[in-house]
């Protein structure tokens, strides 16, 4: 239980990959109010206003976002509603009530040519319809000029919804064999920790006022999806799937995707004293989590 004088959070996507596991975390900092989707829909900006004016927090999280990347190549317009405006909307519902607004971008706001990780100062250059409005979205809400955090996550993963972990384990009862694209490079990045990371990085700037701004928020280390589809397999003991690397060009899909996005989350790590475990140590918390749940 929080203390009297605990902060009111405002938890937006608090059924997604994130949202869902910074429940508890979020419950240790303060008083979470975590609206549905009727009474806060991120396509409805008085909705947004009326429900930041009710809820009168000290801070708001946002982790609700249009994250289908291929289908956002068939609806730019609602991608840009969501992902795009809604920030900037939201931002100046935090200036207005005084509260922190914590957002994630993503990964996909760069385009992949680097060959080195990506820090916050690089220029982003999207190269896919979600990208480019999860950048809008980031432009949005600094433009506000309010309090604010953005915390740029890439490839997540979770127990929970649509992720590639998820994919890769239910394709695996349906194929001996599987194909997986073993040039994009990036971090698999389990949403558990990203939320004990977010809870951290806000009691830092609760307590110190500060520093607000732009951060890279992902798992240690680098693989590819074939990398990760492996690694999974190991970790569930399912090594009697087969696993093929394929090129990108094999597998086209709507959107186009980054070659290389790894992004360097030193600053968050020194700013904030942050441990940042690789991507395989996430992956086998995430397994120990689940085993954890299912024992009776
Ligand atoms: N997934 C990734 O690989 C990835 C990578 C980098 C960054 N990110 C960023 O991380 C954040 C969280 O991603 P995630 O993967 O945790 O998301 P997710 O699992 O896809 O969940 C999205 C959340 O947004 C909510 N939502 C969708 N449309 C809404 C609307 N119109 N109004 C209000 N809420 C709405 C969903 O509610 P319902 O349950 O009602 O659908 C859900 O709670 C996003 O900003 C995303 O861009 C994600």
């Amino acid at each position: 239980m929080p203390p009297p004088d605990a902060p009111t959070i405002l938890l937006i996507g608090a059924t997604g990959q994130i949202g869902h596991a910074l429940r508890g975390p979020l419950s240790a900092l303060g008083a979470v109010v975590a609206p549905d989707r009727d009474a806060l829909d991120l396509a409805a900006p008085g909705t947004i206003r009326d429900a930041v004016r009710e809820a009168a927090p000290d801070v708001i999280v946002n982790a609700a976002a249009y994250t289908a990347v291929d289908r956002a190549e068939e609806e730019p317009e609602r991608a840009a509603a969501l992902n795009a405006r809604a920030p900037g909307v939201l931002a100046e519902a935090a200036a207005e009530a005084g509260a922190w607004l914590v957002h994630y971008s993503t990964d996909y706001v760069f385009d992949g040519t680097a060959r080195a990780p990506y820090v916050e100062t690089d220029r982003p250059h999207p190269i896919n319809t979600y990208g480019r409005t999860k950048l809008e979205g980031e432009q949005a809400v600094e433009a506000v000029g309010g309090r604010h955090l953005i915390l740029r996550t890439s490839w997540v993963y979770s127990a929970r919804r649509a992720n590639f972990l998820r994919s890769m384990l239910r394709l695996a009862d349906e194929h001996d064999t599987l194909t997986v694209v073993d040039d994009q490079t990036g971090t698999p990045t389990w949403a558990g920790w990203i939320a004990e990371a977010t809870a951290a990085v806000l009691g830092h700037v609760l307590d110190n006022g500060g520093p607000g701004g732009r951060y890279h928020l992902a798992a240690s280390g680098q693989t590819s999806w074939y990398g990760f589809a492996t690694a999974i397999f190991a970790q569930f003991g399912r090594e009697d799937v087969t696993v093929e690397p394929i090129p990108t060009e094999e597998y086209p899909t709507p959107a186009a995707r980054p070659a290389y996005t790894v992004l360097d989350s030193g600053t968050a790590r020194t700013t904030f004293g942050l441990d940042i475990p690789t991507w395989s140590e996430q992956l086998a918390a995430l397994r120990h989590q689940m085993d954890a749940e299912t024992v009776p």
